[in-house]
């Protein structure tokens, strides 16, 4: 099969990691780097150029989209469905999954626990933060990645001044409750095809309430409990995504999502827990052309 990966960086872990995979199992193998596409649509059909050359004999794409790229990605992932390649995850998945406050709401209309949360922008700050009990409580810009845009403010002016900030600055945001007894861990799990195929707990470094790995976390495998496998399943159903990384946090009434990740990394997940999740995805494609 001729198989792409839609990646900024061909050096990236996760790029490379699914080359190998698909060229272990005898694929050919591409890297497309999204800013250099051109998208056309010339009478009613969809043509695609990379670097200048017409690609029109792909069979799947593996899209690994960016957050500052989101747009442009995500509008290339539909030209290639439009254009019946197979995407292990397609365009409207993709907005979908990396808007915050979108997510939530696909979330609980499937009747899956998240925390409580409040789009904030078209409120009255005071109100809002009436809403929840004492500080603190967790603030989100809508789009951030990587433990960037995510604020725990632990005091009333705190939470206020920064709400005013963010108004100010025209940065939709999402309020959120604070989950304390997390004690800065949460879990991530990779679902490929409907299946788990990866779990690990991620903690956060000292002083830290964020766990993600890029901001200084650390990680170990871990077996899920059955609640906490059902939810991850059921919010990458809800999503649409045929590849994701689902955030969990552990609360004191069980298990409840904080994110879907359409384009979660491999590096921190498959050297904590030995499970070459890129194979997996190799796999899913070829089920699906068969
Ligand atoms: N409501 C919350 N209560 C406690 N910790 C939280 C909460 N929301 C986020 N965190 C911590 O911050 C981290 C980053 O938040 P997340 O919403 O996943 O944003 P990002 O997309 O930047 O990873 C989480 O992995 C978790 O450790
Ligand atoms: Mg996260």
């Amino acid at each position: 099969m001729n198989i792409a990966i839609l990646s900024r960086g061909e050096n990236l872990y996760s790029t490379q990691s699914l080359l190998k995979a698909g060229l272990a199992r005898n694929h050919n193998m591409e890297v497309i780097d999204p800013t250099q596409c051109t998208l056309v649509i010339e009478d009613n059909t969809p043509k695609l150029y990379f670097c200048d050359e017409i690609v029109d004999d792909l069979h799947a794409v593996i899209p690994r989209i960016g957050a500052s790229n989101t747009y442009f990605g995500s509008s290339l992932v539909r030209h290639f469905q439009s254009m019946g390649v197979f995407c292990v995850v397609g365009s409207e998945p993709i907005l979908q999954s990396r808007n915050k406050w979108t997510c939530f709401q696909i979330l609980a209309k499937a009747k899956i626990p998240i925390p409580k949360t409040i789009l904030g922008n078209a409120f009255d700050i005071g109100s809002v933060l009436d809403m929840f009990g004492d500080p603190p409580i967790i603030i989100k810009i809508l789009q951030g990645t990587h433990g960037q845009g995510v604020i725990l403010a632990e005091t009333y002016q705190s939470a206020l001044s920064t709400l005013e900030t963010l108004k100010a600055a025209k940065v939709r945001f999402i309020v959120q409750e604070y989950i304390a007894e997390s004690n800065g861990s949460d879990l991530r799990v990779i679902i490929v095809d409907g299946k788990v195929v990866a779990a690990m707990k991620r903690q956060s470094k000292q002083g830290d309430f964020r766990s993600n790995l890029h901001r200084g976390g650390t990680s170990e495998a871990i077996q899920l409990t059955f609640q906490e496998e059902n939810i991850a399943l059921r919010a990458a159903k809800a999503l649409r995504l045929g590849v994701c990384g689902v955030d969990i946090l552990q609360t004191h009434n069980g298990p409840v999502v904080l994110e879907v990740n359409s384009t979660p990394g491999l590096e921190g997940i498959e050297t904590t827990t030995g499970v070459d999740i890129a194979k997996t995805v190799i796999n899913y494609i070829e089920r699906n052309r068969k």
